[in-house]
């Protein structure tokens, strides 16, 4: 459900049974996680949330990263976003020109078939393998239907959960964005100036669905933070690496801006998440419901092959030696996630080398 800051926590966590030199200007170590499970890479610990054994079974499998029969993705009966998406963007804060252009790019090439493999569009078909109980499969097309910028934060420069909600329910009210029930997706993007409760500490990104008493309606909406200037070792690594991983070189960003590239896996994590699990009772892991282990969750970390703990997995380099997996729109380059596969029953992404 939410893009957990936790991988990189984890880093941390390693390194502070290593090292009492360190003082907390890091994020704080989430209260969910026991000294177990601090050892095991984050798409392990992950699953050992879902209520799985994350020793024997998940170790012993290397075929596939984060393989395992162990991870028991379930379908809930709910509904898929199988309709075409159609993404109402809503940047909050100010916002670059070049910002906005790398991340509209990112949304357009999920429906662009033209870019060369390994592309966005063929990493989103993995997400399209998930279906409804009708046997809808998740949509394949994605557009942009509208944006409304709010660069004076109508609502404060520190939202909480909630206040994302109402920065829908203006955009909707002052900026006469439709309430699209049958195609929208609202995406709330808060510049690096904002802060939003549970940002860095917790979390880089959520999804949900907003309430009827704040802003009218039931509509998906996901909420992904810049973290350039609060936490980039946390959620823009690996473009930025936090000081305490001595010895780790951070990678050059595809688009040249850590901040934005970081922000770019988050929401495809979200996106993909949005569209299993839009109220949150379709695919997940484990048991409770209010801390759902979604298709992302199980891969975070995870962009090649090989990939998890500390190690991204084999991806590509280009001639300036940025670092990317995935090919867009006119020739962008992304580095992104990958998501779990309900056929292969693991991490899949186009990138993977045989
Ligand atoms: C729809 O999902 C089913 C089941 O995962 C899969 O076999 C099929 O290839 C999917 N169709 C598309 C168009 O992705």
């Amino acid at each position: 459900m939410e893009q957990l800051a936790s991988f990189s926590m984890l880093l941390l966590l390693s390194f502070l049974l290593f090292s009492s030199l360190v003082h907390s200007h890091r994020p704080d170590p989430s209260p969910v996680q026991t000294p177990n499970e601090q050892q095991l890479p984050s798409w392990r610990l992950r699953a050992a949330r879902a209520g799985l054994s994350a020793d024997s079974g998940l170790a012993a499998s290397k075929r596939y990263e984060g393989s395992s029969d162990l991870v028991h993705l379930r379908y809930h009966m709910g509904p898929v976003l199988s309709s075409p998406l159609s993404i109402y963007l809503i940047w909050y804060g100010r916002w670059e020109p070049a910002q906005q252009s790398t991340i509209r790019d990112f949304l357009l090439s999920i429906s662009d078939a033209a870019a060369p493999s390994p592309s966005v569009h063929e990493w989103w078909s993995t997400v399209a393998l998930y279906t409804d109980q009708t046997g809808a499969n998740i949509t394949r097309s994605v557009s942009i239907a509208r944006e409304v910028e709010d660069p004076r934060r109508s609502r404060g420069a520190v939202l909480t959960r909630l206040s994302i909600q109402q920065v829908i329910a203006e955009a909707v009210a002052t900026h006469h964005l439709p309430v699209d029930h049958r195609n929208g997706v609202y995406l709330v993007l808060t510049a690096p100036e904002v802060s939003v409760q549970d940002f860095c500490r917790a979390v880089c990104g959520f999804h949900y669905f907003t309430f009827p008493s704040i802003v009218g309606y039931t509509l998906p909406y996901a909420w992904v933070g810049n973290s350039a200037t609060q936490c980039p070792g946390v959620c823009a690594y690996p473009f930025v690496v936090p000081e305490y991983m001595v010895g780790t070189a951070a990678m050059a960003p595809p688009n040249g801006d850590p901040g934005v590239d970081g922000m770019v896996s988050v929401i495809g994590h979200e996106l993909a998440e949005l569209s299993s699990n839009p109220l949150v009772n379709s695919w997940y892991a484990g048991d409770d419901p209010t801390a759902p282990t979604e298709i992302a969750d199980l891969c975070e970390g995870v962009y090649g092959t090989g990939g998890g703990g500390s190690y991204t997995g084999q991806v590509r380099s280009d001639g300036a030696g940025r670092k990317y997996n995935l090919n867009g729109k006119g020739g962008r380059r992304f580095l992104v996630q990958w998501v779990w596969s309900p056929m292969l029953k693991a991490c899949a992404g186009p990138n993977a080398i045989d």
